[in-house]
């Protein structure tokens, strides 16, 4: 039985201990969090805190805060040489205070606390500097069922640089379009199953092959119909960004 304490109560912490709670391999032993009233609705489930020098004795600790604040506590720890980690994309394993053993579990997904997750779903990118521990993470990961992958620094700030793409940008798109029809009384549902099945041509085919439309055409009269209806200066300079960037990957000339 591996022994977690997690600290934070955020998207990523919220789920991590709801599943490790479903699980027989995983004992969440405490859960800090700086406000106990985020934590309190789980207290006849697990011990919580928000006192840092409560913290048990634990195989590893979980640090699933702001990506700000991660050095920050690691160093407020008041302890040393046990199993700390980190979720995040976006932060050096070397940013945890180097008096612990480092590692990350950064789990490539978007979460949100009132949205189901399946951690089949979610592939978890695994660091440690010690070699020692890679194995107690891998084995924490699957316990979820999740699929795992070692992952350096430099490859999970790439990876997470990628997310940002297609999960945070696409969904700002999926925000403009929503606006855009909506502004002219146009039902946004009936774009659903043109977004799920650009989700799901990239599952078999490269992103090159699956693209479409005007750009990549270059319909130059539609574009720049679009450009015109387009009400919003930002709409329109997004319009043109991307249409931009398809072209030069299409191999056609700018608009
Ligand atoms: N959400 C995602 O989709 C996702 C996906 C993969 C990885 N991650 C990573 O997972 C980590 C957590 O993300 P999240 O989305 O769960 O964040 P979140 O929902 O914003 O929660 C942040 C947590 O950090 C705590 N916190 C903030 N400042 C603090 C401080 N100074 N001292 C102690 N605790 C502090 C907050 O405490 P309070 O409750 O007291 O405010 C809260 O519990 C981040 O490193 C993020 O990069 C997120």
């Amino acid at each position: 039985m591996i022994s977690v304490v997690i600290l934070g109560a955020g998207n990523v912490a919220t789920h991590l201990f709801k599943a490790f709670n479903k699980t027989d391999e995983v004992s969440v032993i405490q859960w800090y969090n700086r406000n106990l009233d985020t934590i309190k609705p789980f207290k006849n489930l697990v011990e919580i805190t928000n006192d840092l020098n409560a913290l048990k004795e634990a195989d590893v600790y979980i640090l699933a805060v702001s990506d700000d604040v991660i050095g920050e506590l690691s160093s407020k720890l008041p302890f040393e040489n046990r199993l700390v980690v980190h979720t995040s994309g976006g932060v050096g394993v070397y940013e945890l205070d180097k008096k612990h053993k480092r590692g990350v579990l950064y789990p490539l997904q978007t979460f949100s606390k009132n949205a189901e997750i399946d951690f089949a779903n979610v592939p978890i990118c695994i660091e440690t500097i010690d070699k020692k521990s890679y194995p107690l993470l891998k084995q924490l990961a699957r316990s979820l069922g999740s699929p795992t992958k070692r992952v350096n620094s430099d490859q999970r700030r790439v990876l997470h640089a990628a997310a940002v793409f297609v999960n945070n940008f696409t969904n700002q798109l999926y925000r403009i379009g929503h606006e855009i029809t909506e502004s002219e009384g146009a039902e946004f549902d009936l774009l659903k199953p043109l977004i799920l099945e650009t989700a799901k041509k990239v599952q078999d085919m490269s992103p090159y092959m699956a693209q479409t439309g005007p750009a990549k055409r270059n319909d130059k009269k539609t574009i720049k119909k679009h450009v015109k209806l387009l009400k919003k200066q930002e709409h329109k300079d997004i319009y043109n960004l991307l249409t931009d960037s398809i072209k030069q990957t299409h191999g056609r000339k700018k608009l």
